[in-house]
């Protein structure tokens, strides 16, 4: 099954709608996974070999305007400055927009904004690419529900697919090789002083795309055949600490699975490490917080930055000691 027989499952005659002339703008939220996504059983269409579950993050995330331009190619903006087309950013858009040129080809015009360093990880790709398909149901005038644009946003960047809600998401692995029931499904909770603090330990470019890392690990890790156990035991305690607020659980869960999923790599061969000395550095200090009675846990990505975890009773003293941490309430 190719892309394209994907979106014209989802879009049928909507495929041929025409654009407006208007510029259109969009936000989607970044989101965090507490229990990861890491590895495909479809890698042209981005499907899970197990269901993922993240945290979205409330204001932060990526503004795309999108209208179409007369000319014969796209032309791309990432924070007010141009984007070389060849550049691998331009590429993943363009090849994601061809998709849906239709039969006689028009060219965007793609204005992003982000207000979270891309590709530091910190999940840049997955509000980038369903701001990106909000931009274009608006475009289109397709009226897709949130599960529809969910599955067109993972084509994308898997983790796109869990970035169409606020709070809590979980992203269904499904089973259909369309991948149709393969979606992010918003989990109705309200947890108002739950904080999540970004902390920056690079902005660099990531020496290895999580595309590739995720690849490598479930070819060559000796540890991969344990993750999707791994992840059925996270996923189930992650969703009972939601149902019961219980903070503990939750965070002692997301940290353990963003551990596991990093042993998977270290297992690789070659090795893939995010780690710099820094990040172990801020691991150490949240285990020394914790050592001292302070309730924080950290979750990290395909990237060397951390992300905390704690309640808003906390914040002053946890940004006493990581004093760059920026604060993100997500209810
Ligand atoms: O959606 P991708 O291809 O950028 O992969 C995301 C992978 C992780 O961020 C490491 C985990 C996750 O579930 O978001």
């Amino acid at each position: 099954m190719k892309k394209a027989d994907s979106i014209h499952l989802v879009l049928g005659e909507r495929l041929l709608n025409s654009p407006t002339n208007q510029v259109v703008s969009a936000f989607a939220p970044s989101n965090i996974a507490l229990c990861k996504y890491w590895g495909k059983r479809d890698a042209e269409l981005n499907l899970p070999v197990t269901s993922s579950l993240s945290i979205s993050l409330a204001d932060r995330g990526t503004t795309t305007r999108l209208s179409v331009i007369d000319e014969a190619r796209d032309k791309i903006d990432l924070n007010g400055q141009p984007v070389d087309l060849q550049s691998s950013f331009a590429k993943r858009v363009i090849d994601f927009l061809n998709l849906f040129r239709g039969p006689s080809p028009r060219y965007f015009y793609v204005d992003t904004h982000s207000n979270i360093p891309i590709a530091a990880g910190l999940a840049s790709s997955a509000s980038g690419f369903a701001s990106l398909v909000l931009a274009l149901n608006a475009l289109f005038r397709w009226e897709l529900s949130n599960e529809q644009l969910s599955i067109l946003a993972r084509l994308g960047s898997g983790s796109a697919c869990r970035s169409l809600w606020s709070g809590f998401v979980e992203w269904q692995q499904g089973e259909r090789s369309d991948g149709m029931d393969s979606v992010g499904m918003p989990i109705d909770t309200v947890w108002d002083d739950f904080c999540i603090g970004l902390l920056m330990l690079s902005t660099h470019e990531k020496p290895i795309s999580s595309r590739e890392a995720m690849q490598r690990t479930v070819v060559t890790s000796p540890f991969y055949a344990s993750w999707p156990a791994k992840v059925q035991t996270d996923l189930g305690l992650i969703k009972q600490a939601i149902a019961a607020h219980d903070f503990d659980q939750l965070c002692k869960t997301a940290e353990s699975n963003a551990l596991a999923m990093h042993a998977t790599m270290l297992t690789s061969w070659p090795p893939i490490s995010y780690y710099l000395p820094e990040t172990i550095k801020a691991m150490q200090s949240v285990w020394q917080l914790r050592a001292e009675g302070v309730p924080v846990y950290f979750t990290q990505d395909a990237g060397p930055n951390l992300k905390l975890l704690f309640v808003r009773a906390d914040q002053a003293r946890i940004q006493s000691v990581f004093q760059s941490l920026v604060c993100v309430s997500p209810f």
